[in-house]
């Protein structure tokens, strides 16, 4: 070991897409075929958390995710966020100051924990690459901003890109061959608008059969649907969807949300062979949230929920303070908990005042929605929306005096 120590540790929040990702017109540097739009979600609950050394001692770069040693790919999406970081390190510090540490010749270990309830099944690549690129970045001391630094988390994956902002962010698609204009940036802070809600439900199910990179270019080769949505859809839902933020417009934000979910398992559906990402639980939930804004609307001329759902059936539900209890509430009644095995929804009730009562909300229709044997949605997690990436300090280091996962 060298009697410096070379190390940062930092952590990234997920997002969760209104708008969706889905397809690329360049698979290798990881560019989309439309602009996308997200919310960050906060720290508290679901987050991943990278501590990256550099020594000279160390004899190759190495990776540990959640205590495991992963194998980092020559050319791999791994290997090719590394080698731009070392890139950047030696153009933008080494090159110009003679006497900064060469940071970039050393091997890196790299040990990264999700924070996510095990079973959840929550993708943590997003989080995975944006804690991984603002670690190395804290670590190099690179002088980049969150939008240069999205460039490369885009490497990783793309929806990485858009944690390296908290509150509402876009990720722009960008023109350029070179991808050098495909980037996140931020349409809101977290300051903005920090009512809104999260409720993610964790659905029992398989895991996917087809991942998100696959399925994407197999809607891209297959689906006419797909070219309808990039050319006259998203545009003009990203523009709206931005102008529901800065308004704070719960109602035309809802409204767009559940439409993008919506058409990205219609393009799913148009792919060859099709993909189904939701499963019966997945849509009853839709049916809860449907009936629940029927009920608003009759109630106060404005919706309380949108639902929408990734590459998988979990379902995470955008609402605001005021409905957080009677979504929760809903979501209960149909989709009983267990006593055991079942995330801790106490995180939602103290704010909302005390524990589920099991009541429903007046005029609500039972007979739209069936009632499910206990585990059918395995949990329920509440956040916020977040901050972006965080730069902690040494005693959260995850790595040992040798380099290897604490
Ligand atoms: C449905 O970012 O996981 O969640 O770029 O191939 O790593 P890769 O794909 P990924 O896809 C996410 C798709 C989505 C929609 C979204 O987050 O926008």
């Amino acid at each position: 070991m060298s009697a410096t120590l070379y190390e940062a540790t930092t952590s990234a929040p997920v997002n969760i897409a209104c708008i969706k990702y889905w397809g690329k017109r360049d698979t290798k540097l990881i560019l989309p075929t439309n602009s996308s739009l997200s919310v960050t979600l906060d720290q508290d609950l679901l987050r991943s958390t990278t501590t990256s050394r550099a020594d000279p001692f160390f004899m190759k770069d190495r990776l540990w995710l959640n205590g495991k040693e992963e194998e980092i790919k020559d050319g791999g999406r791994m290997d090719n966020c590394i080698k731009e970081m070392k890139r950047l390190r030696k153009a933008l510090v080494e090159d110009k100051e003679p006497n900064a540490p060469k940071l970039s010749e050393m091997k890196l270990h790299i040990v990264s924990f999700n924070t996510v309830p095990t079973a959840a099944g929550l993708a943590s690549s997003a989080s995975g690459f944006a804690a991984l690129t603002t670690s190395l970045a804290s670590l190099f001391a690179l002088p980049l901003n969150p939008s240069e630094l999205s460039l490369i988390a885009r490497r990783g994956s793309g929806s990485a890109c858009r944690s390296l902002f908290g509150g509402y962010v876009a990720w722009e698609m960008g023109t350029k061959p070179d991808g050098t204009d495909s980037l996140a940036i931020e349409v809101a802070p977290q300051s903005h608008w920090p009512e809104m809600r999260a409720v993610v439900c964790v659905v029992s199910g398989e895991k996917k059969d087809v991942g998100s990179s696959v399925g994407m270019q197999l809607t891209v080769e297959t689906s006419p649907l797909l070219q309808h949505r990039i050319k006259h859809v998203v545009p003009a839902r990203m523009e709206s969807i931005s102008k529901a933020i800065k308004a704070r417009d719960f109602d035309a934000f809802a409204k767009l949300t559940m439409a993008d979910s919506n058409q990205f398992h219609a393009v799913a559906l148009d792919t060859t062979p099709p993909i189904f990402y939701m499963n019966d639980v997945s849509r009853n939930l839709i049916a809860l949230v449907e009936e629940y804004n029927r009920v608003c609307l009759q109630k106060t001329g404005h919706l309380g929920a949108a639902y929408t759902f990734d590459a998988g059936p979990n379902a995470v539900i955008y609402t605001l303070p005021d409905h957080i209890k009677a979504i929760t509430e809903l979501v209960l009644y149909f989709f009983p908990a267990s006593a055991v095995g079942f995330y801790d929804v106490l995180n939602i009730f103290p704010e909302a005042g005390g524990k589920p009562t099991g009541k429903l909300v007046d005029g609500f229709n039972e007979e739209k929605v069936k009632k499910w044997d206990v585990g059918a949605v395995k949990g329920v997690i509440h956040c916020k929306v977040g901050d972006g990436p965080k730069i902690l300090g040494k005693e959260d280091s995850l790595m040992t005096a040798e380099g290897t996962p604490k």
